[in-house]
């Protein structure tokens, strides 16, 4: 018998269209990595989709399936790839100046990666000052060339014969800016994009364009695109799921991992300092105050939602946090975080942790990029709208309704996103409540 609380869900046949705006590090390190798990020459280590399971009723039933056999998600066999860049290199060139994954490894799936050529970028340097794209859409008002992106969708689309897409921002960090009269509605942004408002970054012509289209949008750089009620009005109308922003994969990772086990503990915080070392594309471009002030905003939050300062004033009111990024060519990608906390326990006696993490930037982002690609599909089929919640787990500054504040622990999280699949399957969730094993 079918259970009557489960979510219908649309069946993931045909082909999953990936629709990726910004081919850098982080897409040729994902793209590459799909290809080579596909040929069985790599693991997909960090995906939840692939190697997650989760645990049904009680503990003593020994139910954990997989993730991937629970809930229905498009096959990796089934992603048909469409990228976007500034600059012609095709997939393979793009990750061999990257410099993220070894030639060994490249040789082997050179073919599909030489045959991933990107798009010409909607671009504008007043939004990313440190790079001069070669490879642009050129004329035209912003309208204009959010139906270029329209239209080279469909194109797509005509080409690949995907039956589904979603669209995934991995292009670089764009200058800090709020949202303005402008994003206030629907409306009032159409009519931006056709008078060529200097307040729409073309990150929103991207994102205008997949949503007017239907199609799902995931952010993984830090500045606002869809965090803004015009475009959440074009997603709820057009019924497609909106999620951000900021990839959670390294330092902010680290620190939503130690700060709610400082707070479970109660363990007060004098101050968190962090700084890191990278020198990478993605590096060059923070390293223009602009653009490092949308990252400094989404790394900056996460330590105040989670220490609830207002709540515990003894402990947290009042920790000095700062946050720091040096471009320094040398490392690359191989970015080297370090972390002071200056924190106190038992009649106010300091103690000190110092963490350092020597992380590889776009490994850590690649396997995030896979899952919210197949989670923000699976969200469209089964009917899901506007901004996910439950994909926080991702995101260094996640989206959430403006009555809320943002969850950020990740412990929290990932109960939330394994409730949420709970959820549509008809399951019970998991409160770890665990009193009836005692009765
Ligand atoms: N762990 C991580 O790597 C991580 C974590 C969190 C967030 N991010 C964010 O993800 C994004 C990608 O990171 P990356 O390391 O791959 O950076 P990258 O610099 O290697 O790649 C970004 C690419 O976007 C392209 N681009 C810039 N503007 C564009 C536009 N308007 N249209 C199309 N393409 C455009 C650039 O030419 C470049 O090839 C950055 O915004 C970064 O801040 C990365």
């Amino acid at each position: 018998m079918p259970n009557p609380d489960t979510v219908p869900i649309a069946p993931a046949g045909g082909k999953l269209g990936v629709l990726i705006p910004g081919m850098g590090a982080v897409t040729t390190t994902f793209i590459a990595g799909l290809e080579a798990i596909k040929r069985g020459i790599g693991k997909p280590i960090g995906s939840l989709t692939q190697l997650g399971t989760v645990r049904l009723g009680k503990r003593t039933e020994g139910r954990s399936p997989a993730i991937r056999d629970f809930v229905p998600l498009a096959r990796l066999e089934d992603m048909e790839i469409c990228c976007w860049d500034i600059f012609e290199d095709n997939a393979y060139e793009a990750a061999v100046k990257a410099g993220v994954l070894e030639m060994s490894l490249l040789e082997q799936v050179k073919e599909p990666l030489e045959a991933i050529k990107p798009l010409p970028g909607v671009f504008d340097q007043q939004f990313v000052k440190r790079l001069h794209g070669t490879h642009v859409k050129t004329g035209g008002t912003k309208m204009e060339q959010a139906e270029m992106v329209m239209e080279d969708i469909r194109q797509f689309q005509k080409r690949s014969g995907v039956s589904r897409m979603t669209m995934i921002w991995c292009g670089s960090t764009e200058v800090f800016h709020e949202a303005d009269a402008v994003h206030a509605t629907l409306k009032d942004f159409e009519c931006g994009l056709r008078q060529n408002h200097p307040e729409i970054s073309p990150s929103q012509i991207y994102a205008y364009a997949a949503l007017k289209l239907g199609i799902p949008f995931a952010n993984g750089a830090p500045h606002m695109t869809t965090d803004m009620p015009a475009l959440l009005e074009l997603a709820r109308q057009n019924k497609v799921p909106v999620c951000g922003k900021d990839f959670k994969s390294g330092q902010t990772f680290m620190k939503t991992l130690v700060a709610p086990g400082l707070k479970s503990r109660l363990l007060g915080l004098q101050g968190w300092f962090s700084t890191n070392i990278l020198g990478n594309r993605d590096g060059e471009v923070l390293d223009d105050p602009g653009s490092f002030r949308s990252k400094e905003v989404t790394k900056s939050s996460a330590l105040e939602h989670i220490l609830q300062g207002q709540l515990y004033p003894d402990l947290y009111r009042d920790f000095y946090h700062k946050v720091r990024i040096e471009y320094y060519p040398p490392r690359g990608d191989a970015k080297e975080g370090w972390d002071n906390i200056d924190i106190f326990g038992w009649l106010g006696y300091p103690m000190q942790i110092k963490i350092n993490f020597l992380c590889r930037d776009s490994i850590l982002a690649a396997p995030l990029v896979l899952d919210l690609v197949l989670f923000m599909d699976l969200a469209q089929r089964a009917g899901m709208r506007g901004i996910q919640e439950w994909l926080s787990f991702y995101f260094k500054a996640p989206m959430h309704a403006p009555e809320l504040y943002p969850e950020h622990d990740i412990f929290i999280q990932l109960m939330k996103l394994k409730n949420t699949l709970r959820w549509m399957r008809g399951e019970d969730l998991i409160t770890h409540l665990g009193l009836e094993y005692y009765d």
